[in-house]
């Protein structure tokens, strides 16, 4: 890889700020000043420095958002601040994407990466990556929903949801419930409970596959993902595909 490229995309500035750097003598490779923006380098194997600091090649970023109600799960709108707006300019410069979409008066654990493999895998119908939210919903929650749920329920657009965990927290005028669904079809939790006559008022996701949305990180706030996190995350990208 091009020397400038690495340090660009290691978050040192563009590459015409890099090329300052260069011609500075403020960046050595192995031991030796380079002025040469097109020095090509292998981040596994070169020692890389800045003023005597170590370069730490990154390509991918990963992070864990407790995403606030009134944001878009989008990098961009034209009318609406989104969950990218929310991100420092060190996170910004990988061009991070969500994964996959809550919606904007949702709540709770969003993973956002601009690793799109691990991206494709997460999504990917096939994965039945499970995810549990919690809700409240307006009416009694019965027994007779957890039975329609665990067999799948209708959605208004003829879909058949694939079995959902339901479990009873609280019922009341306003119940507490949390589900376990493993697809992500739009709106997907407030249209099953629409499916058996209820309103959803308030939704959070709590986990997404192995991840678990961490009761330090306050509303709009975000943190890498810890190495144990993305080591069982990319363990979805070696399971077998069902079906
Ligand atoms: N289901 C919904 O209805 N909304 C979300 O944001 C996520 C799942």
């Amino acid at each position: 890889m091009r020397l400038d490229k690495l340090l660009s995309n290691t978050g040192y500035g563009t590459r015409k700020e890099v090329r300052q750097l260069l011609k500075k003598g403020m960046i050595r490779v192995n031991g030796a000043v380079i002025k040469d923006p097109a020095l090509h380098v292998d981040p596994a194997k070169d020692t890389i420095t800045l003023l005597g600091e170590d370069v730490v090649y990154k390509e991918f970023v990963y992070l864990m958002m407790h995403k606030p109600p009134g944001v878009i799960s989008a990098t961009e709108d034209k009318y609406d601040r989104t969950v990218i707006d929310l991100l420092g300019s060190e996170e910004r410069h990988f061009q991070p994407f969500p994964v996959g979409r809550l919606d904007k008066d949702t709540e709770g654990l969003l993973l956002l990466t601009n690793d799109g493999q691990l991206a494709h895998h997460l999504l990917s119908p096939k994965k039945e990556v499970p995810k549990i939210y919690f809700a409240k919903v307006s009416g009694q929650v019965t027994e007779e929903d957890v039975n329609e749920f665990a067999k799948g329920v209708i959605l208004d657009d003829g879909y058949e949801t694939k079995p959902g965990d339901l479990k009873i927290l609280q019922s009341g005028d306003v119940s507490e419930i949390e589900l376990t669904i493993t697809e992500g079809k739009f709106h997907q939790v407030k249209r099953m409970f629409e499916s058996v006559g209820k309103k959803v008022v308030y939704l959070k996701r709590l986990t997404m596959g192995p991840l678990i949305l961490d009761k330090q990180l306050k509303l709009g706030e975000y943190r890498e993902l810890t190495d144990e996190e993305l080591s069982e995350l990319q363990k979805l990208d070696s399971t077998k595909q069902k079906g």
